[in-house]
């Protein structure tokens, strides 16, 4: 390999089936209606290959096209946050290769005190870049690493802020803000207990109709999907 390129330029640049050979491993490894997520190691470099390519049916051409839009567009709006996943390179309408993170799943780490409170303020800077996840509740979604540096993966479900002008769709995205604050609040009450407050367990209580409406609307349309794809 010449020495003015480093893996990672190099890595940056393999095909999709250069990246799948060099995949060290899967933490997904796809379905009808899931992607195939994998950990592609090249020298030195590493970075993280989210792909639908191997996805069959209508879902594959036509629904994971607009996800992975969905996922790269929130990156490159989010470029530059400290604990969002770099966007190394959309493939095509079907693949993104991004920065990979060396950090735990929230589930199977023991984040300390501080990296909730980190968290928080990733969350906010996220939400002041215009980005609402929208699946925050996901606590996989949600990485850690071990000195307690929190990163947010998964932005398929995201809903970004309107134009100035465009109140109604503003109004919806504020309601998705909160649904991520509240997702934050669950966590906190789920995994550290003694960090959540009374407060975190009243917003859980009455968590807004929006949100529950926003939710069921999302676990309808997830049922919908797996009946189609199961029958098609
Ligand atoms: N950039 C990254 N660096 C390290 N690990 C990552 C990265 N992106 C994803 N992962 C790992 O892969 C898992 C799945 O990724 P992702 O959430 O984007 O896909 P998904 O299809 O939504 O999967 P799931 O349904 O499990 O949430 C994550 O929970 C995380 O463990
Ligand atoms: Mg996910």
């Amino acid at each position: 390999m010449p020495h003015d390129r480093t893996d990672l330029q190099a890595l940056r640049g393999l095909t999709r089936a250069q990246l799948h050979a060099h995949a060290r491993r899967y933490y997904k490894t796809g379905g009808r209606t899931e992607p195939e997520v994998a950990l592609v190691v090249y020298g030195d470099a590493q970075a993280v290959f989210k792909d639908y390519a191997r996805t069959p049916g209508w879902f594959g051409r036509i629904i994971a096209p607009v996800l992975i839009w969905r996922e790269a567009s929130a990156l490159r709006r989010l470029a530059g946050i400290t604990g969002i996943p770099k966007l190394y390179r959309q493939l095509d309408a079907r693949g993104v290769l991004i920065e990979y993170l060396p950090a735990t799943p929230w589930p199977q780490a023991k984040p300390p005190e501080i990296a909730y409170e980190r968290l928080d303020a990733l969350v906010a800077a996220m939400h002041a870049r215009g980005v609402a996840h929208c699946d925050l509740r996901a606590p996989s979604n949600m990485l850690v690493s071990d000195d307690g540096v929190p990163y947010i993966v998964d932005f398929v479900a995201r809903v970004c802020r309107g134009r100035a002008w465009n109140l109604p769709w503003n109004w919806v995205f504020a309601q998705f803000v909160g649904a991520d604050e509240s997702a934050l609040a669950k966590l906190r009450v789920r995994f550290a207990p003694s960090l959540a407050t009374g407060a975190d367990r009243a917003l859980l209580a009455e968590q807004g109709l929006v949100e529950r409406v926003a939710r069921a609307i999302g676990e309808r349309t997830r049922e919908i999907v797996r009946f189609f794809v199961r029958s098609g």
